[in-house]
């Protein structure tokens, strides 16, 4: 597609940008081909990309109910089914959030996600649409060498966490437990790498407080998990472990934990 990456490389000015947006969505929805390009090296600060850009918004602000498990509603967290309604995301994110469509607005009103979910966020949605739905490269395999640079890089996987844990840690009362000092946390790795992998379900008790909810699970790499839980255990007054990529391969062989996130409990119920 040469066309898509000529026009998208030419960094048009701020005023020509949506028109431009809309050139560049109408020509990539002509031809298959585009959407499932992968971007060329310099188009990274242009076009927003699904594996890059999308995803961590998904697994933050919509994977409580738009996940693997859920039987009513679609998996966003899987890209040929958020590219195969992706117009409807944009319509939902964006034009019901700006009152121009009908439809309820998603995240639906007053929940966590919805107060999550920045103007940032939004606009970066419309222009993965727009930019024709692009999927992008998988991150680099290639790990950080040092203690210093996973907690750097799982500091930005953690916008995912911080929509239901919120960005201090602190979690919502009822609603999502602390990570901040949490005693559960603390007390067992292997047992907080496992949670990431499988999500959970049913009562815990952190810091003497009852919670009873649904963490899904989230499709992160053995790396991304290392990060962002060696992130959160060297923030928040918590115990300052280190989590390896290894450590996480070796806990993804063993069998979930019983609480782990069964058939989705549907939210209608
Ligand atoms: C608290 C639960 C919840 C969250 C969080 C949530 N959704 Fe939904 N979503 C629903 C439910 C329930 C429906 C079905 C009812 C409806 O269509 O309004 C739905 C429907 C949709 C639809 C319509 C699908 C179709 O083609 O009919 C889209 C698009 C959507 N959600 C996008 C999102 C996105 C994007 C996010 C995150 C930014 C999100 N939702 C977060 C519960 C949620
Ligand atoms: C969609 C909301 C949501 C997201 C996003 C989320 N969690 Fe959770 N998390 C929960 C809920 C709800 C529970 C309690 C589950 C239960 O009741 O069994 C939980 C429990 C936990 C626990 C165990 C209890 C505690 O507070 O120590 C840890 C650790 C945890 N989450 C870490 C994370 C990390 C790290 C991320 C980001 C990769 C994350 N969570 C993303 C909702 C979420």
């Amino acid at each position: 597609m040469p066309t898509f990456q000529f026009l998208n490389q030419r960094r048009p000015g701020r005023l020509l940008w949506p028109a431009l947006t809309a050139v560049i969505g109408c020509l990539a929805l002509a031809s298959a081909v585009a959407q499932t390009a992968t971007p060329a090296a310099g188009a990274a600060v242009q076009s927003p990309t699904y594996l890059r850009d999308i995803l961590p918004i998904f697994m933050g602000n919509c994977s409580r109910c738009h996940n693997q498990q859920s039987r009513f509603v679609y998996n966003w967290l899987d890209y040929k089914t958020a590219f195969a309604d992706r117009w409807e995301i944009r319509r939902r994110v964006w034009d019901s959030y700006q009152g121009s469509y009908y439809k309820e607005a998603m995240p639906i009103a007053n929940s966590p996600e919805s107060q999550a979910l920045t103007d940032e966020d939004r606009l970066t949605i419309r222009n993965w649409v727009n930019g024709g739905g692009l999927r992008g490269v998988e991150p680099s395999a290639d790990g950080p060498k040092t203690k210093v640079e996973r907690i750097a890089l799982g500091r930005r996987l953690f916008a995912i966490c911080a929509a239901c844990h919120q960005p201090t840690g602190r979690g919502l009362p009822n609603l999502f437990p602390p990570l901040a000092g949490s005693d559960f946390l603390n007390a067992d790795k292997n047992r907080a790498i496992k949670l990431i992998l499988h999500g959970r379900q049913g009562e815990v008790v952190v810091n003497g407080m009852k919670y009873n909810n649904n963490m899904p699970s989230f499709p992160l790499s053995d790396q991304d998990v290392a990060n962002v839980l060696t992130f959160v255990y060297n923030s928040f007054g918590n115990s300052g472990l280190e989590v390896t990529p290894e450590e996480v391969k070796g806990q993804r062989a063993l069998p979930a934990e019983p609480a782990a996130a069964p058939a989705a409990k549907s939210i209608f119920e």
